[in-house]
């Protein structure tokens, strides 16, 4: 299975925060917040992903991450012109994704939980047998959001993107499982009002195709959309949080990807090496030497 990180647009709720830095290589307390959605996509044991960014951009997130061999993953780029829409991505990666199911991850996205790890698995091989997955996260503002409607099966009755009045709190969060039709699909939606391709429609395709699944994070689970200053400083002092109260990493992609094995000890010292005398690098060496089991 491929994956696909949007980090596109122009960050306009973050201005001026984002006039001239890319939101999704700010920093989300000690990382910066590309590093989350990576980290996402190697927990589904996702191991070729592109990286789709701004042309102005994009030469950045290359500096950052590189050919992801440092993450066990092989990373591409490709530029999306103008912020046509979150499902334009599909349409922009389709040689690329070459008729494989594809999970897309949106870069201002952080989740975190237990149970996530197994939700994301069962997504996963979901798409192989030609279903897509959405996942929902109760909210108090679901107006802001795609939001889901479930029936008291877990099936999901409608969705709709930015509902003045919800049918529910359920907000669909930006990460997404397609099957191999993906592309196809993709391809065949028509710009909304906004002039966008929107994810939603394409959701809705599948819903209309009886070919949706849906999971639902529960109590337990973090989810943050990172897109406003107020999301931004919550999302990094949950991180904060965490990380000082339980001495564990939160999206950290080197430990992901050792936890997952796709990189072995020595990797991870090499990382820890070229990082310095920071916290992070110091907990790279302590994974590599057997600690925070
Ligand atoms: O965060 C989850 C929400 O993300 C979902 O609940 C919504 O259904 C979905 O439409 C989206 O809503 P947003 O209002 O957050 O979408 P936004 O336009 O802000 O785009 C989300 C991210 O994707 C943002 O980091 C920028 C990036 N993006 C967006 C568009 C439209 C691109 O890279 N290219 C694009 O063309």
């Amino acid at each position: 299975m491929k994956g696909i990180i949007l980090a596109g647009g122009s960050g306009t709720r973050l201005h001026p925060m984002t006039l001239a830095a890319s939101k999704q290589l700010l920093p989300v307390y000690d990382k910066p917040m590309v590093y989350y959605p990576l980290g996402t996509l190697i927990l589904a044991g996702i191991r070729d992903i592109m990286l789709i960014s701004t042309p102005h951009d994009l030469p950045m997130f290359r500096r950052l991450l590189g050919d992801g061999s440092q993450f066990g993953v092989t990373l591409t780029y490709a530029e999306q012109p103008r912020p046509d829409g979150i499902a334009q991505a599909f349409v922009i990666a389709a040689d690329w994704i070459g008729g494989q199911p594809c999970a897309l991850a949106l870069g201002d996205n952080i989740v975190f939980g237990a149970g996530i790890p197994e939700q994301l698995q069962a997504a996963s091989k979901r798409a192989e047998t030609g279903l897509a997955t959405i996942f929902g996260y109760r909210v108090g503002d679901p107006e802001r959001y795609g939001v889901a409607e479930f029936d008291a099966q877990d099936r999901v009755l409608s969705l709709e993107e930015k509902p003045a009045h919800p049918k529910s709190d359920w907000a669909v969060i930006g990460l997404y499982f397609y099957d191999a039709r993906v592309t196809d699909m993709a391809r065949a939606l028509v710009p909304s009002a906004r002039g966008e391709l929107e994810i939603t429609d394409l959701n809705k395709a599948y819903l209309a195709d009886g070919t949706l699944a849906s999971e639902r994070f529960g109590r337990g689970c973090a989810w943050f959309d990172a897109g406003t200053p107020a999301s931004l400083l919550q999302a990094a002092q949950f991180v904060q949080t965490v990380q000082d109260r339980q001495s564990v990493q939160v999206g950290c992609p080197e430990e992901i990807a050792f936890r997952m094995g796709f990189i072995d000890a020595e990797a991870l010292r090499t990382q820890a090496r070229a990082l310095g005398k920071t916290s992070y690098g110091k907990y790279l060496a302590d994974l590599a030497d057997g600690r925070h089991a």
